[in-house]
């Protein structure tokens, strides 16, 4: 819309031509949006502005706010604003501060323009200090003000996963200890630490994507239906999952987690080294790059259901799905021959790349008389809807103008989360347990990790 305006914050010198084109040409190299329109282009970069400024200089928040009341009469934007923290989290406390103290964010009211602040993870780097973050931002900001991004929430397919349980009548009365053997959670990449060995060190596969994404997949496959589609309702039963979530305790990290570290290997028949090789990276480094648990869920509805998630860098592929393995049928008549067992019912949500959704069950073979074999139902994203799919940002940054909390995580959200995750960090820093394994760039993790399932019969997907 015409009264959109942005204004960019940082360190950098630079004018407000150099960061128009700064933006153009990400738009034009990342968003996937094809060929950029000039005449929108230019319309919409006349709205677009730089500020200099030190995250602690109370000075530049004053620039900072002058130049938002010029937009205000000069754009239209109505004194409406979002500020988005797309800094390192060691500088979220003090920026959070000084806009408070220079008077940028006003408590909401009741018919008066609305300000809010979008945070990016990570939040907090365990619970003691996600506690400490809540607390200072809270002291500036009302909680209705935050919004916390957790960029897989903007994913279609994330969001989709409570669309098929609810939108749904046959899907519901089977989801649920009676029926479900067990659930697998896998989020695998191929990318590596990239350039971000500074920031990945300190924090590691289960600090990076367990604590936010693999939660927000549990909560959503695990959650009560809530009472409305609401942002406070949907929240709260997501957080009685993580509430319910059996601690694990640092004597218990042995025996329920795994981590490990890539080692040299091959992607696509390409050489890449090890973590410990990657530029920035310690020689001696201890950082996990993979991480396995397995989740106990304490409530009536999924008690004796284990909850088995992975995560890890260089793996053989990229996917992100989740795959809810039902039990076997209480009578096996047909392929009683132990060299072709029948296999359990699977339905598999694929949250990327090839977004949709498939369930496996038992055909019978032409012909023979009592052989049956597994066979797919297919449903796909792209086939069904055509439609290219909306990058998660864009999605997340549309329902923060609008208000719409629904996506975003909450305080209690983040707490509980950390609180689970503490202990089993503790149990790998201080007790050394499990320890460190090792995998081989390009495989599918660890030995460890499939021991963890074969100890109680069970074993990882290949997706
Ligand atoms: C980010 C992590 O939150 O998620 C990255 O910091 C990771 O390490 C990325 O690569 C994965 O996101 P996606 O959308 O590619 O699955």
């Amino acid at each position: 819309p015409n009264n959109f305006s942005l204004i960019g914050f940082a360190r950098k010198p630079m004018s407000d031509e150099s960061f128009r084109q700064s933006l153009l040409d990400g738009c034009c190299s990342l968003a996937e949006i094809g060929e950029v329109d000039p005449a929108l282009w230019r319309r919409f970069s006349e709205g677009i502005f730089y500020c200099q400024g030190e995250p602690g200089d109370p000075q530049a928040y004053q620039r900072l706010a002058a130049g938002l009341e010029r937009l205000d009469k000069g754009h239209g934007t109505k004194g409406n604003r979002f500020f988005y923290l797309a800094t390192p989290p060691s500088v979220y406390a003090e920026i959070v501060g000084h806009l408070g103290a220079s008077g940028l964010a006003r408590h909401p009211e009741a018919n008066k323009p609305w300000t809010r602040i979008v945070v990016e993870k990570p939040f907090g780097r365990d619970h003691r200090t996600a506690v400490e973050l809540n607390r200072k931002i809270l002291e500036v900001f009302a909680e209705e003000q935050v919004y916390r991004i957790d960029h897989y929430l903007g994913k279609e397919t994330v969001q989709n996963i409570l669309v098929f349980r609810l939108g749904n009548g046959i899907f519901e009365p089977i989801w649920n200890r009676r029926y479900v053997d067990h659930v697998q959670i896998t989020v695998a990449e191929t990318l590596g630490v990239e350039h971000r060995a500074a920031f990945y060190e300190q924090a590691g596969a289960a600090r990076d994507i367990v604590q936010n994404h693999v939660m927000q997949l549990l909560a959503l496959v695990a959650m009560e239906p809530p009472a409305t589609f609401q942002a406070e309702a949907v929240r709260d039963e997501k957080v009685k999952v993580w509430r319910s979530i059996k601690p694990i305790r640092p004597e218990e990290a042995a025996c329920c987690t795994v981590r490990a570290q890539y080692q040299r290997g091959a992607l696509n028949g390409q050489k890449v080294p090890g973590y410990r090789e990657e530029p920035g990276v310690a020689p001696n480094s201890t950082t996990e790059t993979y991480a396995a648990f397995r989740f106990a869920i304490d409530n009536w509805r999924w008690a004796g259901v284990p909850f088995y998630v992975r995560t890890g860098k260089r793996l053989a592929e990229r996917v992100t799905e989740i795959a809810i393995q039902f039990k076997y049928p209480p009578q096996l008549l047909f392929n009683r021959d132990a060299s072709n067992p029948i296999e359990p019912n699977l339905l598999v949500l694929n949250i990327q790349p090839d977004e949709g959704i498939s369930l496996r069950f038992e055909a019978k073979e032409p012909g023979k008389t009592s052989q049956t074999r597994s066979v797919q139902m297919q449903f796909s994203y792209r086939a069904a809807f055509g439609a290219q799919i909306r990058p998660a940002y864009a999605t997340l940054l549309l329902d923060c103008i609008r208000g719409d909390a629904t996506l975003f995580s909450r305080r209690d959200g983040v707490e509980a989360t950390w609180a689970l995750l503490d202990p089993i960090l503790e149990g790998w820093q201080n007790l050394g347990q499990p320890p460190l394994a090792a995998y081989e760039a390009g495989s599918w993790g660890p030995r460890e990790a499939d021991a963890l399932l074969a100890a109680e019969g069970r074993q990882w997907r290949k997706p």
